[in-house]
């Protein structure tokens, strides 16, 4: 398996298949991998001749430095379950000096408004930074094609949003939430959560569950009062925000209109981690 840190040989591997005609598909992480991003990585394999997985925890998107500090980093693991999957994958794993050119700050862009709500209001300057790499790993890895997770919603609309303001050929490619038995949804932040709040977490999607269920005879404030409800009455977990937005600009929904999707929006705090989730109605 071939594992690159430096851009330069990376860019220079990529010039090769290139001039080969090769498929390149991309998919970018923060390392960490559960299920969820192996089966970002099984539609890549399926799609393209090559499979470039980027491993980079990247410093401009947290907010909050005790969040990037405690980000699980489990990168001998995460380079055994690819190897596992299929020893043909490339490995991106850049140190931040290089891929940063030893400048690690944010790039600032105008998303048309899709930064602004939801995640945007609770986590200043996180899509910049997301952006900001996204086009970076872009720019080297040149994918024809890069899988994104559904569970960050928000964050995939951004980037459908980022190739087409910075006219990139690239194809993003939705894959839908993978969640745990229980439902809970895969992300590498579920490491963190204790066993008790790992208990409780799935309640998430119960409640995201009957909202689902609500959808057709319910009136959106009804359901955003469900679900307040149903958080507040729950002796462990804080809701932080539950939104029911339309998936194309994000802007949060007063009433339904046909032709329209919807989807609700949950961010929850499990002890003090912070969970992620989503759920379609139409
Ligand atoms: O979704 C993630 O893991 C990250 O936001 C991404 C897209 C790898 C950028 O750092």
């Amino acid at each position: 398996m071939k594992v690159f840190e430096k851009k330069s040989d990376l860019k220079n591997f990529i010039k090769d298949l290139k001039k080969q005609h090769r498929k390149i598909g991309f998919v970018p992480t923060m390392g960490a991998l559960h299920e969820g991003h192996l089966a970002l990585v099984k539609n890549s394999l399926k799609d393209n001749d090559y499979t470039v997985v980027s491993i980079f925890v990247n410093p401009t998107q947290f907010d909050n430095p005790d969040d990037l500090k405690q980000y699980p980093r489990t990168f001998l693991e995460d380079i055994q379950a690819l190897k596992t999957l299929d020893p043909n994958i490339i490995v991106y794993s850049p140190q931040a000096e290089d891929i940063y050119d030893g400048e690690i700050r944010s790039e600032s862009f105008d998303f048309e408004g899709l930064e602004k709500e939801m995640e945007g209001k609770h986590r200043p300057g996180h899509f910049d930074g997301v952006g900001t790499i996204v086009k970076k790993l872009f720019l080297i890895v040149q994918p024809d094609k890069a899988y994104f997770g559904e569970k960050d919603f928000q964050q995939l609309q951004i980037i459908k949003k980022l190739v087409e303001i910075e006219n990139m050929p690239i194809e993003i490619i939705p894959v839908k939430i993978y969640r745990e038995k229980d439902g809970l949804a895969m992300s590498s932040r579920n490491k963190r959560l204790t066993p008790e709040a790992r208990a409780y977490a799935p309640y998430i999607y119960q409640v995201l569950s009957e909202t689902q269920k609500m959808w057709n005879e319910k009136e959106i404030e009804e359901i955003k009062n469900y679900v307040k409800e149903k958080m507040e009455s729950h002796p462990f977990l804080q809701l932080e925000y539950f939104e029911i937005s339309d998936e194309k600009t994000l802007k949060p929904a007063n009433e339904k209109k046909s032709g329209n999707k919807y989807r609700g929006f949950i961010v929850v705090y499990a002890n003090d981690i912070r969970l992620i989730d989503n759920i379609a109605y139409n």
